[in-house]
């Protein structure tokens, strides 16, 4: 029994899909019961919980030969790193007294570092407890290519892509399409003591996105780079607290410099998407 998290979001619906689809027992962990039908209908079991509670996440992680989980979104929290610490702290309780055989943890670019890299730090913190607690494998995702979901709308409208990266910075990039078949094929392999996979669908600079969505769309889509004093006041526009706002600001910083891969006895995957066909599908 595979247990999910995450299931009504980008990358764990893909997980529980894609093992689903192998015929592999699969249990999601949903926070309201009905969350969790479109599985159900599926042969998935249900389990509801939120991953803050430890009692219920014990009870949904009965049996599990794995668990997929990640750091959810929480874009308003006054205490951010302090709230997701102590979620992932709790977690790792819970393996260990299970003795859960494995964990898969979406991690990030950047989660060797212990600060300087905004809410990566949070990851730095879930692979070490978690891989203390169980044989951990750490997805280590490079930039969401959905990152640029948002300015969609306004490169349709106005022609303009805003980036608070630098232009010409060629990033490691992902869809979770991606990340969730990465996943799901980590859960399948298996328990293998310690394994971390640095995973990127290709490389792209904010200015090479714009040209592709130029393409795409037929019509002139320019950079606009905006300057590191505009996070906060941006973030905070858009609703996240000033905390996670200065997070972010954290993390963009001297050019994104600890956005970077480990390498050493890191593993690194290439996902399956390119950019263009990436970008069309967020296009729909
Ligand atoms: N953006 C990037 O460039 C980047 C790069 C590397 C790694 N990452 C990591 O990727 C994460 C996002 O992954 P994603 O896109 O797959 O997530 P997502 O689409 O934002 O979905 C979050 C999922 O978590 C569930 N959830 C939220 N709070 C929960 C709680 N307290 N207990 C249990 N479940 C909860 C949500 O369920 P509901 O339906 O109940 O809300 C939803 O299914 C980020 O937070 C970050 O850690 C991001």
């Amino acid at each position: 029994m595979y247990v999910i998290t995450g299931v009504t979001g980008n990358t764990g619906s893909v997980v529980a899909n894609a093992l689903l689809d192998k015929g592999e027992k699969v249990r999601v962990v949903v926070r309201a019961p009905q969350k969790g039908d479109a599985f159900k209908k599926r042969g998935a079991e249900v389990a509801v919980a939120t991953l803050e509670d430890r009692d219920a996440m014990a009870r949904a992680l009965e049996g599990a030969k794995a668990l997929y989980v990640l750091s959810p979104p929480d874009l308003q929290s006054k205490d951010l790193v302090g709230s997701k610490t102590k979620m992932f702290d709790g977690l790792a309780g819970i393996a260990q007294k299970t003795r859960l055989p494995h964990v898969v943890l979406l991690s990030s670019i950047g989660a060797q570092h212990a600060e300087g890299n905004g809410p990566v730090k949070i990851l730095h913190h879930a692979e070490k407890v978690l891989g203390a607690a169980a044989a951990l494998t750490a997805v280590r995702a490079s930039f969401f290519l959905e990152n640029y979901g948002a300015m969609i709308p306004m490169a349709r409208a106005q022609g303009i892509l805003p980036t608070f990266s630098p232009a010409e910075l060629r990033m490691p990039t992902v869809t979770t399409r991606d990340i969730g078949r990465c996943a799901a094929e980590a859960i399948l392999a298996g328990p293998r003591g310690r394994r971390v996979l640095e995973l990127s669908s290709f490389e792209a600079s904010p200015t090479e996105v714009a040209k592709t969505l130029s393409e795409l769309l037929g019509k002139p889509v320019q950079v606009q780079p905006a300057p590191l004093s505009a996070i906060v006041p941006t973030f905070t526009q858009l609703g996240t607290s000033t905390e996670v706002a200065k997070l972010y600001e954290e993390m963009f910083q001297d050019g994104m410099r600890k956005m970077a891969w480990e390498g050493g006895s890191a593993e690194q995957v290439k996902g399956w998407t390119d950019l263009r066909a990436g970008l069309q599908h967020l296009l729909g």
